[in-house]
């Protein structure tokens, strides 16, 4: 397993040169660096003899079936693996990809085992949200939930989601082309933790619960753009300051909630873009993403009324226009007791503490789970950090990550076979 290691470690990061900004990684959906990913993927999955295909919504998907299987197991049921290969900006190297180079390697392993178990490698060509402002794209089509509304919406050169998909090479109109239909058996998604639990506990990998629901969404605050040196205070409809007395609001309100009511709650302003953005102009306007993540989603849904309350009142009391849409409103969904208690299996098997986990980040698996059983597994995230360029794994842990696919692959086999 050492070498498979090895080999996936090597991979995510030759993937992470692949990039739309040279001596960083950003690799948002369906930019160019997403072919050279498919075409180092396909080369991998072609070298396991496994079938490579792009969908419609830009995955790349690769499917093994075990050679000499009678007619019948040729047309079995199918197990998902995969996750997804956009990053946020500025990334490391793990997020996701290391999820697709370990299904890919578990399909390596099957094959050596001889396993009668049909397996399809999904690399997903959206998760994180960034280039629409709506994350899961890829997952939403394989699960046929995605809505063809988007494919108008316009990404920050105003180029439509349509006209992405056409110039990666894509037909959007057959998107519906993508969704799976009944014959599988689940979905696996590995990932790292992201978080620092696994580290403190000095424990390599868990068992994924639950992953929390979240809300996005994008607001804008459209004051009057004026002169800095002659503009008194008192006459200035200034959208920057209306926007840092919404940010910080909703920092002081998250903040006394996840120490008191609602322990846990998470609320980011990660974006804002404002205009002109120059030092002696007043800012005219303030766009601003917002997001919160919550398990209840009834407490998330009051809160996000009650924050957007608080941004009409600062914008009325300003004068200033606010206006916000909604992006996502993805409830809490529970990973599925049967594939992750085979799951736990494989880890016990594999001497490992068999430690469960809720997920604060948001996977494809989300998306999945409302379709297919879905489980996931993550490794350990040294110092918890991610979404930074830092973010590593340990190579101990991701042959412990092949252990536990080959004993889950082997007892799932038995089952299914
Ligand atoms: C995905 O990384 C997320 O935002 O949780
Ligand atoms: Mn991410
Ligand atoms: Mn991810």
């Amino acid at each position: 397993m050492k070498e498979r290691a090895e080999r996936a470690i090597a991979d995510c990061r030759r993937i992470a040169l692949m990039t739309e900004e040279p001596g960083r990684t950003t690799r948002r959906f369906l930019t160019e660096p997403t072919h050279a990913v498919h075409a180092l993927l396909r080369e991998r999955m072609e070298a396991l003899g496994m079938k490579v295909s792009v969908d419609s919504a830009g995955n790349l998907r690769g499917l093994w079936r075990p050679k000499g299987a009678s007619a019948e197991r040729l047309n079995q049921n199918r197990l998902i693996l995969g996750s997804h290969i956009d990053t946020v900006p500025d990334a490391g190297a793990f997020d996701g990809v290391l999820g697709v180079m370990l299904a890919i390697e578990w399909v390596g392993i099957a094959r050596e085992l001889r396993l009668p178990l049909a397996i399809e490698v999904i690399a997903f060509s959206e998760e994180e949200g960034m280039r629409y402002g709506v994350p899961f794209l890829g997952s939403r089509a394989v699960t046929g939930t995605f809505d063809a509304a988007m494919l108008k919406w316009r990404d920050a050169n105003g180029v439509t989601m349509g006209t992405a998909m056409r110039a990666f090479g894509l037909n959007p109109a057959k998107i519906k082309d993508a969704a799976i239909e009944d014959d599988v058996i689940g979905f696996v998604e590995l990932h790292i933790e992201q978080g620092p639990v696994l580290e403190a506990e000095g424990i390599p990998v868990a068992v994924v619960e639950g992953i929390t629901g979240q809300t996005r969404l994008n607001l804008r605050f459209t004051g009057q753009a004026n002169h800095a040196g002659t503009t008194p205070m008192d006459l200035r409809r200034d959208a920057l300051a209306a926007a840092a007395e919404w940010i910080t609001t909703v920092e002081k309100q998250i903040r006394k909630a996840a120490s008191s009511t609602d322990p846990g709650i998470v609320a980011t302003v990660g974006r804002i873009v404002i205009e002109p953005n120059a030092g002696n102009v007043i800012a005219g306007s303030a766009e601003l993403s917002f997001e919160i993540r919550y398990s209840s989603s009834a407490t998330r849904h009051r809160w996000t009324d009650k924050l957007i309350a608080d941004a009409e009142a600062i914008a009325k009391r300003r004068g200033i226009g606010f206006e916000w849409n909604e992006k996502l409103d993805q409830r809490t969904v529970r990973m599925d007791r049967r594939l992750s208690t085979r799951l736990k299996s494989a880890v016990k098997a594999c001497g490992f503490p068999v430690r469960t986990i809720p997920s604060g980040a948001g996977h494809d698996a989300m998306v999945m789970a409302a379709r297919v059983p879905t489980a996931m597994l993550f490794l350990r995230s040294p110092r918890g950090i991610s979404h930074h360029p830092t973010e590593s794994v340990l190579e101990e842990d991701v042959e412990a990550s092949l252990n536990i696919g080959r004993e889950f692959l082997m007892r799932l086999a038995e089952e299914v076979g």
